[in-house]
């Protein structure tokens, strides 16, 4: 399925003018639901959604939470994928989730950076080249959204992130943290939460080969292959040739898939989706599965009989409803020139910044899927072994805790925590974590933003 161009979009938008602008705001009549474009620099609009809870507790002791979900790719659409077919309160048949995190939190889902999802550019110049610029965009949203109304103040913010989403989540939460400071923005930080986030690739590029060797999908004479190629990542990466290994990634990935019969890097018990550009033979573009990213989970609701397309949904009911977005405009699950705008970035580690995030005393919990290969736990793993903060070697050597779910006797997962580090290994789950394990997802993002409505 070929996208229609972005180009397209910006030019048709040029045509359409600006009279839409007035009107950047929307909320429904109950004030359960507010939606709008934050105009983040000139011409770069940023759309965000908030849902209130229908569970709201007001108690100053206890203060009601509010979620934000920032999406992966890096071009991935929150307000489409994360919202209708992860977490949010409606699934895309629009029927009610049972197990949306609204009944926990409020939940701000936004299109970042600009030009993903509902969220657009009016010229092709203003797409973010790094994480620190869609975390400065994302920023100026919170500003609007937040300093205008105390009674959302009162609320700690938990960035919660899943992919690519946790680079942004971390370098934001700095950001964050220093307009705080300068009394730009009135806002309290929660913390933050790494969901299978791409925190280190250098960590998760060298996981694969080993890991699936483990488990029967690769054997020495495929691992033996991948080594070449991890070595030449590993060289460019210590030059500092980030574009380079991007390809190198690229070229990784497509050695996996062939020498594994296509396993799928969203979880590695099953065969990738019937994606035709993983079978497009020679002209595969780098970052290849990271690109696949919005699409896994349209290809395995295209099994179930009455799945409804993301596509369809977003472009139909949902514009509809939103009355703002532009008429001409088309939405797509993923963003090709955000994604490849951030090219430079894209195998630049994060894990600095976790620590000085630690330093700061921020919680900064991290989860992952046992079955996910792309952001694998054992390259999750590796990178938190790096990490500089004093509290490491302890927070290693404790004894976990098992998890379970409802009234099951069988174990969900483990979790460790030591004072603002906490980790939770999901059983059962591959790269989209609440979806493979609705249960143990709403129990863990209770405790994380340790909600009122927690029985
Ligand atoms: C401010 O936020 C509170 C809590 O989410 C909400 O109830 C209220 O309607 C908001 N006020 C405005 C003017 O948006
Ligand atoms: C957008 O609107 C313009 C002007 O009305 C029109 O010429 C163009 O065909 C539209 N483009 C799309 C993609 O619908
Ligand atoms: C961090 O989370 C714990 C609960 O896990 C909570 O008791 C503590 O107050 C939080 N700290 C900060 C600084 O938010």
């Amino acid at each position: 399925m070929r996208r229609a161009s972005p180009y397209v979009t910006v030019l048709s938008l040029l045509l359409l003018g600006y009279g839409w602008m007035d009107i950047a705001a929307r909320r429904t009549e109950d004030g359960s639901e507010d939606w709008g474009y934050v105009e983040v620099r000139p011409k770069a609009h940023m759309f965000w959604w908030l849902y209130r809870s229908p569970n709201r507790i007001d108690d100053a002791s206890e203060p009601w939470p509010v979620v934000l979900w920032l999406q992966g790719g890096p071009g991935a659409s929150g307000v489409g994928i994360g919202n209708f077919e992860e977490i949010g309160p409606l699934d895309t048949n629009l029927k009610p989730r049972k197990s949306t995190w609204l009944q926990k939190a409020d939940l701000l889902f936004v299109d970042n950076p600009v030009g993903t999802g509902c969220s657009f550019v009016e010229d092709p110049k203003l797409f973010v080249k790094t994480d620190e610029e869609a975390a400065t965009d994302l920023c100026t949203l919170l500003i609007e959204i937040f300093n205008r109304n105390e009674s959302l103040q009162k609320s700690p913010l938990h960035i919660v992130a899943e992919s690519y989403g946790g680079k942004f989540a971390v370098t934001l939460a700095l950001s964050v943290l220093k307009a705080i400071e300068a009394g730009k923005l009135k806002l309290k930080l929660g913390g933050v939460a790494l969901g299978d986030s791409w925190i280190s690739p250098e960590d998760f590029v060298f996981s694969w080969a080993p890991l699936l060797k483990d488990v029967s999908r690769l054997d020495d004479y495929g691992v033996k292959k991948c080594d070449s190629v991890t070595e030449k990542i590993r060289q460019q990466l210590r030059s500092g040739q980030y574009t380079e290994a991007r390809d190198s990634c690229g070229e990784l990935e497509e050695l996996i898939s062939s020498s594994s019969n296509s396993v799928d890097f969203y979880n590695f018990l099953l065969d990738s989706g019937m994606d035709p550009l993983s079978t497009g033979a020679g002209e595969l573009t780098p970052g290849v599965s990271m690109k696949r990213y919005a699409r896994h989970l349209s290809n395995l609701k295209a099994s179930a009989s009455d799945a409804r397309d993301l596509d369809s949904l977003m472009n139909g009911a949902v514009k509809k409803k939103l009355q703002i977005i532009p008429a001409n405009f088309t939405w797509v699950e993923e963003s090709d020139p955000v994604s490849s705008s951030l090219q430079g970035d894209f195998m630049k580690p994060r894990i600095e910044e976790v620590d000085e995030l630690l330093a700061k005393g921020v919680n900064v919990t991290i989860y992952n899927g046992q079955l996910d290969l792309i952001c694998a736990t054992k390259g999750t793993e590796a990178w938190v072994k790096k990490l500089k903060w004093e509290g490491l070697k302890t927070f290693l050597s404790m004894e976990r805790t098992p998890l379970y779910c409802g009234t099951g006797t069988v174990t969900k997962g483990f979790k460790r925590s030591y004072q603002n580090l906490h980790f939770y290994w999901i059983l059962g789950a591959g790269h989209f974590v609440p979806v493979d394990q609705p249960c143990v997802s709403l129990d863990m993002i209770t405790a994380i933003t340790q909600s009122p409505a927690s029985t």
